[in-house]
């Protein structure tokens, strides 16, 4: 008798674990732009734990988000109607919540190994795709290993990667190591080519459906505002290297795709999508596209947003929460862009379409 009860809760609960919900499950892999409090767990100083990060966040607290509220990947779990991925180094991330996805993204990486070492310890891309393989064998261990094939082979993924082997390698300092080493376009194609390596990878560890997000334009964010520039005009030379980037980057992810034969990179341009309003931030409800809304200093743009820095009372009329990254604002109206923008904005597929083509019967 206590055997049939305990077979028929087992089989319950099994069942339950098995059809977790109808919406696909999302991975996430990148830098601050879409990490979501893995930093947190880490001796780094790349890190939003203190208010006023999370101040529009639905608990008002401070996440680990880059953002006053909701980040892109949280927006994107909106759509597709799922609750936001945990961070992979969140204990809470135990069992069924394993299913929804995970988020392996750390605020301050690159491409390269030597991007961001003056945060200290960050989850580099490389370990961000061990972690990957450490979840997949859990999930195969919750699920069986077919099932959990199926789970990743169905998943969207979104990976942000590459503005900080600018901003924190290159441009970090004047006369900086890589940029004694290469002139930009030579170091634009080092950085292109280990990018495909990874990505090359990602397809290998299962991922068919991964939006890429290129660079945004790297020389108009406050904090390059208030270092290189005495007109409020964006930098050039940062702007240049963004440039040169993406569409090296759209390239490789078409050779990827017909290596795979199928649409599995889609490239998001970023660049463009932040050019639309930082060049017109009045038709998108923004007083402001230079000032950040959270800092000190000219433009609000040097130093950390921290409990101490003069903060705007509106946050939805700022494109720029911090020194570097968008309000939520700012990413509700990137993520409608994913959704729905035309060829020129997303490559080869808007995000919809995608889902549309994918969605099973
Ligand atoms: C970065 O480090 C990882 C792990 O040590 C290594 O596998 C990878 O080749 C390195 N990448 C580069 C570009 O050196
Ligand atoms: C912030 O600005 C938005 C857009 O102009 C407006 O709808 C909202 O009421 C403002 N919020 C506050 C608290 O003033
Ligand atoms: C993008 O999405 C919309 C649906 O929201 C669709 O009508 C449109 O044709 C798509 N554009 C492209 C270029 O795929």
């Amino acid at each position: 008798m206590e055997t049939w009860l305990t077979l028929i809760f087992h089989f319950f609960a099994l069942g339950k674990l098995l059809v977790p919900s109808e919406a696909r499950a999302f991975f996430v892999f990148g830098d601050s732009l879409v990490d979501n409090g893995n930093n947190n767990y880490l001796a780094t100083t790349a890190r939003a734990d203190s208010l006023p990060y999370g101040i529009d966040y639905p608990t008002h607290s401070p996440t680990g988000r880059f953002s006053n509220g909701l980040n892109l990947p949280d927006i994107i779990s909106e759509h597709l109607g799922a609750e936001s991925t945990l961070p992979y180094l969140s204990p809470d991330l135990q069992g069924e919540k394993l299913l929804v996805g995970a988020n392996f993204a750390s605020a301050g990486i690159g491409v390269l190994n030597d991007t961001g070492v003056q945060f200290l310890n960050i989850i580099r891309i490389s370990q961000q795709l061990s972690y990957f393989e450490q979840y997949q064998d859990r999930v195969s261990s919750l699920v069986g290993p077919d099932q959990a094939q199926q789970l990743v082979n169905e998943a969207l993924f979104l990976i942000a990667l590459g503005g900080n082997d600018f901003v924190n390698n290159y441009y970090l300092v004047p006369y900086s190591a890589r940029s004694r080493q290469y002139d930009l376009p030579d170091y634009v194609e080092y950085v292109i080519s280990e990018y495909k390596k990874i990505l090359a990878r990602l397809h290998e560890l299962g991922a068919r459906r991964v939006l890429v997000t290129g660079t945004g334009p790297l020389g108009c964010v406050p904090a390059e505002l208030a270092m290189r520039s005495r007109t409020g005009e964006c930098d050039p030379e940062l702007q240049r290297a963004g440039e040169l980037y993406n569409p090296r980057l759209v390239q490789i992810l078409s050779e990827l795709n017909s290596d795979a034969g199928a649409d599995v990179f889609v490239t998001a341009n970023a660049f463009k999508m932040h050019m639309d309003f930082i060049t017109n931030p009045e038709a998108y409800g923004f007083v402001t596209s230079k000032v950040a809304c959270c800092g000190q200093g000219p433009y609000n743009g040097l130093g950390f947003c921290t409990p101490a820095s003069s903060l705007c009372p509106n946050r939805s009329v700022y494109a720029f929460w911090d020194a570097f990254h968008p309000t939520e604002r700012a990413n509700r109206i990137i993520v409608d862009q994913f959704m729905t923008a035309s060829d020129e904005y997303m490559s080869p597929m808007n995000l919809s379409t995608i889902l549309a083509m994918d969605a099973r019967e």
